[in-house]
């Protein structure tokens, strides 16, 4: 069965390269322009893998997102959750105080499809891939968790990341262009271009996704878990399968994870200091910046940010979900 996986995903990457070579590319972020999405080169082909080749299982959940939108933070409360009669949230050797959470829970696009199939069940994964590029057999057959933040917070977050890693996509992947600017990469996102933009269409797929199935598409936002952490933590325990009980509750293991998985505790450990994932090969301090909302503020003048919102909101219009 291994080699009939590795056979598939082979094939697929393959094909995959094939259609890269016609498809619009934007050389300042590596992307393509895919069945209405700029996906990164280098995630285009694993994405195509998994497509083909990953097999769920209903007890299955896939923590989804856009890039830069708490993807980190879900990973890290959702890995601590699920986990929690294996890994006290109190233990200081608790695999998040010594690992990040990329290297916790994996991007089923990134890590080879044999090696996710392999993962003992329940399996935690994460994706970015958006929910129509996501064959039905996955999202049909687990639950999925997506996670959204505000747009115009998103771009910020997504601009200085880009800055910090373009090191690493020039030495790995060839990147020529110059890092834009913060006009320029605004310029690009209000036409949609980012990593998987544009993020409010990802943001809109998954969204329709959860209201036709509220019990197998949960859908979150950054603001509001900042806002009530441990709320949201309780739902998405409740979500997962795996409610707190009354005794946990009183005992204080919400609270628990919530601490273990905050900003201040992940931003200060050794490895997200000083040490690297081994998904992306960059320093882990990448993932956590501000963790803040609003920051926009400090890089959009008041017309650019009145301009994006009137993208976002004719993109949505209809929808029911607004930011
Ligand atoms: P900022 O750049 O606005 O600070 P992702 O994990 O999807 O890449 O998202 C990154 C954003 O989540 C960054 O936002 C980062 O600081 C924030 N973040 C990371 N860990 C967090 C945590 N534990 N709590 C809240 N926000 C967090």
């Amino acid at each position: 069965a291994g080699e009939e996986i590795d056979e598939a995903a082979s094939r697929a990457q393959a094909d995959m390269s094939e259609i890269m070579s016609s498809l619009p590319r934007c050389p300042v972020y590596l992307t393509h322009h895919y069945r209405g999405f700029w996906i990164r080169e280098f995630v285009l082909k694993g994405m195509a893998a998994a497509q083909a080749s990953f097999e769920p299982r209903p007890t299955d959940v896939f923590l989804a997102s856009c890039p830069k939108s708490g993807t980190t933070w879900l990973k890290a409360l959702a890995f601590a959750t699920l986990n929690r009669a294996t890994h006290l949230p109190s233990d200081s050797n608790h695999p998040l105080c010594h690992r990040n959470p990329h290297d916790c829970v994996a991007f089923l696009e990134t890590r080879p499809v044999p090696e996710t199939m392999a993962l003992p069940s329940p399996r935690l994964l994460a994706t970015h891939i958006p929910c129509s590029l996501l064959p039905s057999r996955i999202t049909e057959c687990g639950r999925v968790v997506y996670v959204c933040p505000e747009p115009k917070d998103a771009l910020v977050s997504f601009w200085i990341y880009n800055n910090k890693i373009a090191p690493m996509l020039r030495r790995k992947f060839g990147l020529e262009s110059p890092s834009p600017t913060f006009e320029e990469a605004f310029e690009l996102f209000c036409e949609g271009q980012s990593s998987f933009g544009p993020p409010w269409r990802h943001a809109l797929e998954y969204w329709e996704e959860s209201r036709r199935r509220p019990g197998k598409v949960l859908f979150l936002r950054y603001e509001d878990m900042l806002q009530d952490p441990t709320g949201n933590t309780k739902n998405l325990a409740a979500f997962m399968g795996c409610p707190f009980s009354c005794a946990e509750e009183e005992a204080g293991v919400v609270q628990e994870i919530v601490q273990l998985c905050s900003f201040e505790k992940l931003k200060s450990s050794e490895v997200n200091k000083n040490g690297s994932s081994a998904m992306m090969g960059v320093n882990n301090d990448v993932y956590f910046r501000k963790g803040a909302v609003g920051d926009w503020k400090n890089y959009m003048t008041p017309e650019m940010a009145a301009r994006l919102d009137k993208i976002v909101e004719e993109a949505l219009q209809g929808s029911g979900l607004t930011f």
